[in-house]
């Protein structure tokens, strides 16, 4: 046990990192997915470690390792298995960092066997809401200290701000995507935005991204503490 924790200013913290993105099976051999690399979760997950946090990652299918230093892996597909994984978790941690890209529908109904093409007939796909996992966790009686991602191709910090209200967020890690920035890139930009304060994590690594992340989460969860 004492090798999972570390030294520094998560020493002794549980933290929970959700990462990648949620696939939703339509057949099966046919799903809805997203642009989510898991790159960006990974490396928080990696960070929250070195930074002496035992750290369980919840992760979507994603063509990653599991971190050096990150205690446990769980591997889930749907955004229902990641809810069902987190909701498991998040009672005993500490700190809860939702990464991941949750696909916000569903098909209704998949099907049992491959779906067949019928004559060029144009096919409708009926999806359901998929269920929030951040506020199912923020409605918990002791939620953990609790940090969101908002990826938004506009409006940006209005738009961030407004989950970080809406879901009862600690913090919300808010960036710009579009062409050529944020997915399936190797670096990123954030602003992190709090219930009274808003901060610039210039563009660089998401390596060191999420180490200045890290620091940032380590700071305000003290502080909230305290
Ligand atoms: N999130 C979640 N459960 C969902 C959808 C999103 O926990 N079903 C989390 C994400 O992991 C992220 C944050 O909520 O930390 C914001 O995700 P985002 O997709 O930006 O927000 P939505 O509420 O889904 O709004 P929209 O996609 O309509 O912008
Ligand atoms: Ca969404």
């Amino acid at each position: 046990l004492a090798a999972s924790f570390g030294d520094g200013p998560l020493r002794g913290m549980r933290v929970l990192v959700s990462a990648g993105p949620t696939f939703e099976d339509i057949d099966p051999v046919r799903y809805l997915g997203n642009r989510s690399s898991g790159r960006m979760g990974y490396a928080v997950a990696a960070a929250a470690a070195a930074a002496g946090a035992e750290v369980c990652l919840v992760s979507g299918p994603v063509c990653l390792e599991k971190p050096v230093g990150v205690a446990r892996r769980v591997d889930v597909r749907s955004a229902q298995q990641m809810l069902d994984a987190v909701l498991t978790e998040a009672p005993r941690s500490d700190i809860y960092i939702a990464a991941a890209a949750v696909g916000d529908y569903r098909p209704r109904a998949p099907a049992e066997h491959k779906m067949k093409k019928s004559d060029g007939q144009p096919l409708t796909l009926e999806l359901t809401e998929n269920p929030d996992i951040l506020s199912t966790v923020a409605a918990l009686a002791h939620p953990p200290f609790l940090v969101g991602f908002a990826a938004e191709t506009r409006d940006v910090e209005a738009y961030a701000r407004g989950k970080l209200e809406r879901k009862k967020l600690d913090l919300i890690a808010a960036n710009q995507v579009g062409v050529g920035m944020g997915f399936e890139t190797e670096d990123n930009a954030l602003t992190l935005i709090g219930p009274e304060s808003s901060e610039k994590l210039p563009r660089c690594d998401k390596r060191e991204l999420a180490q200045a992340l890290i620091a940032r989460i380590a700071a305000q969860f003290h502080a909230r503490r305290n």
